[in-house]
């Protein structure tokens, strides 16, 4: 099958990206790098999750940075939502999209959100029946779908069955999320492919953590297949509060160099991502994770 001529990606990094970092980041910082990340190109972004700040303490900000951002017409501000309490505040904030985020694995979904599956499926049903009442897209996150740090192997039924489940409330995307960055390209090919027999093909998205260094080999094993969405964070910021070890999403700039190498379209520009990158490494003083971003400054350094 040949790849995909176009691809969207979402930026996660002022969600995914910030929300593990110890020191709290302002949020003036945050809507600078989130209005950086609109003006590179990004169809999508995840600016905001509305959870419990004793849960997650970095994403207390997320309604001041919401009123703060300059929003460009027709790209979409995404925030996380995992109750009706959730919903109302992203409401309020005027998101254009929440995002239901459960599990395929029962352990990780009592750390991460303090519920069984079912229980999770069960508040996040009128989340999704107000997002349709309010006209506000729903994407859903499959997290540990290749593999829990608490529960290790993830059977592929259960995959099948929780992206049904989202599926079945009316989700417009699901992402299939390696949490903490353990896949590899064959196994990525056989989880995607289940995700493919419950779920249409034009609303998957791959959201690959790379703490193997595995993100771009299991991009390329997706695109393979025909998957056209995912999610990177600029410079590579991140990692998952619950899922301790787990490193960052994969770089923007990694995957963009990607594309632009594949000949895919994504609309962003590479060189604004590293200024963005740039911009938010030197806020938390130290050097980005994103190796094409390194090795873009360091030619431009001459
Ligand atoms: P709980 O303690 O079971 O909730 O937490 P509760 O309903 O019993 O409420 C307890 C307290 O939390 C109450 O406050 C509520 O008001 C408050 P109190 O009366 O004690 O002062 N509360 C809230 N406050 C603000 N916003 C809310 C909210 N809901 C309740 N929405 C809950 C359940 C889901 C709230 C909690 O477990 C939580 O916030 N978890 C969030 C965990 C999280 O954000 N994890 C990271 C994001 S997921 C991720 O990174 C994975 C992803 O990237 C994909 C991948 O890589 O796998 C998406
Ligand atoms: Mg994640």
């Amino acid at each position: 099958m040949s790849l995909p001529q176009k691809v969207k990606i979402v930026e996660v990094g002022p969600r995914d990206g910030l929300q593990n970092e110890k020191e709290s980041v302002p949020a003036e910082v945050k809507i600078e790098l989130v209005n950086r990340l609109t003006a590179a190109g990004f169809p999508n972004i995840e600016a905001a999750s509305f959870v419990s700040p004793k849960w997650v303490p970095q994403m207390a900000t997320s309604r001041d940075v919401m009123a703060g951002i300059t929003r460009k017409p027709g790209v979409i501000y995404s925030a996380l939502t995992p109750n009706m309490q959730g919903f109302e505040a992203a409401l309020a904030a005027q998101a254009d999209e929440v995002v239901i985020f459960g599990a395929a694995s029962e352990a990780f979904s009592q750390r991460n959100i303090n519920c069984s599956i079912a229980e999770s499926i069960a508040r996040f049903a009128p989340v999704a029946q107000a997002a349709k009442d309010h006209g506000l897209r729903l994407r859903a996150s499959v997290s540990t779908a290749f593999g829990c740090p608490y529960q290790g192997d993830v059977p592929l039924a259960a995959v099948a069955d929780v992206v049904a489940r989202m599926r079945d409330l009316g989700c417009d995307e699901i992402d299939i999320a390696d949490t903490i960055g353990v896949s590899t390209p064959r196994k990525t090919q056989a989880v995607m492919e289940t995700a493919i027999g419950a779920f249409r093909i034009d609303g998957l998205s791959g959201h690959f953590h790379d703490t193997y260094g595995q993100a771009l080999a299991n991009i390329y094993a997706s695109l393979e297949l025909g998957i056209a969405i995912f999610h990177s964070s600029v410079s590579g910021l991140g990692g998952c509060p619950y899922a301790k070890g787990a490193t960052g999403n994969v770089a923007t700039e990694d995957v963009l160099y990607l594309m632009n190498g594949l000949g895919i379209e994504t609309g962003i520009d590479l060189d604004a991502v590293v200024d963005a990158g740039q911009f938010i490494s030197a806020f938390l003083g130290r050097k980005g994770a994103s190796r094409a971003g390194s090795a873009i400054l360091a030619k431009r350094a001459g």
